[in-house]
């Protein structure tokens, strides 16, 4: 049988973070009506997206490069009287714009992360306007939200965007530039939509934003609900096993917030929780909002509640000004707080950032020395808090096939990877599991039920 004539296929590249996950997964499902079905080879697409990130500038220029490379498909395209259109949608595509067109002519159209959801009707006006682009990067008053299509499916584990924006200013970041003011969607719409993802099968979700804990959504009654008031209602939810949300800023970690994680039992036991640096001369010039010692007692109170928490985090070394006593005080504060995953980063200079401009900028060979040294202290922390598990049984649940044949890869509650020889019929479901080897990013183990028949 011939597929009919409006099958299209769409591939979608995602850079950065899981929002940018959640992104591509709404413009995919917002094409499907359009015929296109997602495809993992891009010499095969009618559509090529970059969902693109403008965090540091290795991540920007990796889409300049990458389009570098898939622009010449559109002429073995055309060879084959095909068309092939461009689209570089995300943070960049915001920060950028127009710059895009200029610096790659064959760039279709340019959409921002506030806007994607008019992708259709961009795809159609380049249509008609045979070359010319569209480029839509403003912040419109109707939320996209709003006009996205109901979601269509995202396996055991999903994301769901509650917040968006951030007001926070962190002088490096670039976020509140690409991504506009903080926005909290209504409580009501992220029940429904977490309603729609438990129907069609999954069991965990992951609340996003990029300043989540901050969440202040209006309930149907006008009542502002907190990001642990919106927690506790979808643990009604039927279905949901297990809730998680990322990323947390340490400022906004209420004692409610603190306290769901002692007694909220859907809630799992791990929490990305940026830090930065350990160095308050280096917060203060980050505009953080946070110092070492209130990050101490934010960690304090969350182990009180909840001793076994898995504790991730992000630092940034070299920030402008950032001496050696500094960095020694991130070491510093990294060896009394273990935390069980992290990334660290050199700092990157972002145009139009307020520390882009301030003096005393750390040369590379110096951030390049005080990262590794702090990622070696990072992964021994995260081996040894992997070694904990070994031999102990955790409950995995099952999301996709593994690398390997016969098995497959799911996350337990403190968030590792865990890779299992099972069968296909155990996905989407929780198994509790044996770890045999605790590897320094992952577990593998053996289903506990395989264990018993084996030694029983
Ligand atoms: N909203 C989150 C982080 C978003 S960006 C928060 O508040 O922490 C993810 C991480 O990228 C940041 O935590 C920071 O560690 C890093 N990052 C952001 N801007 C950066 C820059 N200019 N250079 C290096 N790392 C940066
Ligand atoms: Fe960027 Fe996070 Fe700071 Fe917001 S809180 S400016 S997203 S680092
Ligand atoms: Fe990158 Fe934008 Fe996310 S800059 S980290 S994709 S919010």
């Amino acid at each position: 049988m011939t597929e009919p004539s409006t099958a299209r296929r769409v591939y979608i590249r995602t850079y950065g973070c899981q929002m940018n996950v959640y992104d591509s997964e709404r413009m995919a499902e917002m094409l499907a009506p359009l015929g296109y079905t997602r495809t993992e080879a891009p010499e095969a697409a009618d559509l090529i997206v970059l969902n693109t990130c403008h965090i540091r500038e290795k991540a920007a220029e990796k889409v300049y490069s990458d389009l570098g490379r898939l622009v010449p498909l559109r002429a073995t395209a055309r060879r084959a009287s095909r068309r092939v259109r461009f689209v570089v949608a995300g943070c960049v595509a915001q920060a950028e714009g127009a710059e895009i067109r200029r610096r790659r002519p064959e760039v279709d159209i340019v959409v921002g992360p506030q806007t994607y959801h008019r992708l259709p009707e961009l795809l159609a006006r380049a249509d008609r306007a045979g070359k010319a682009p569209a480029i839509c990067t403003d912040f419109p008053a109707v939320r996209k939200f709003d006009e996205l299509p109901a979601r269509s499916g995202s396996g055991p584990a999903a994301f769901l965007s509650v917040q968006e924006g951030c007001d926070r200013f962190c002088t490096f970041c670039v976020v509140p530039y690409t991504r506009g003011a903080e926005y909290s969607r209504p409580v009501e719409d992220v029940v429904r939509e977490a309603e729609t993802l438990v129907d069609q099968g999954a069991s965990e979700l992951c609340l996003l934003g990029q300043n989540v804990n901050a969440y202040h959504g209006l309930d149907a009654g006008g009542r502002e609900v907190s990001l642990a008031g919106l927690l506790r209602r979808l643990a009604e939810i039927d279905g949901i096993a297990r809730l998680r949300y990322t990323t947390s800023h340490p400022a906004n970690m209420t004692d409610e917030l603190i306290r769901a994680h002692g007694d909220l039992e859907p809630l799992m036991p791990y929490l990305h929780l940026p830090v930065q640096s350990g160095s308050d001369r280096v917060l203060r010039a980050m505009n953080r909002a946070h110092t070492a010692a209130s990050f101490r007692a934010t960690v304090r109170a969350l182990r009180e509640v909840r001793p076994d928490l898995a504790l991730s985090s992000d630092f940034i070394v070299g920030f402008p000004g950032e001496t050696e006593h500094d960095f020694e005080a991130t070491l510093r504060l990294v060896e009394e707080t273990s935390f069980a995953a992290a990334y660290s980063f050199r700092y990157s200079r972002r145009p139009g950032t307020p520390a882009a401009v301030l003096p005393h900028q750390v040369a590379e060979p110096d951030k390049a020395r005080r990262l590794s040294i702090l990622q070696a202290l990072l992964a021994d922390q995260q081996h040894s808090f992997n070694r904990g598990f070994e031999n102990a049984t955790v409950p995995v649940l099952f999301e996709r096939r593994g690398r390997l044949a016969g098995q497959l890869t799911g996350r337990s509650p403190w968030m590792h990877a865990v890779h299992v020889d099972a069968d296909e019929s155990f996905l989407g479901t929780i198994q509790p599991v044996v770890v045999t080897r605790a590897g320094p990013h992952g577990l593998a183990g053996v289903l506990a039920i395989d264990c018993e028949n084996a030694t029983g």
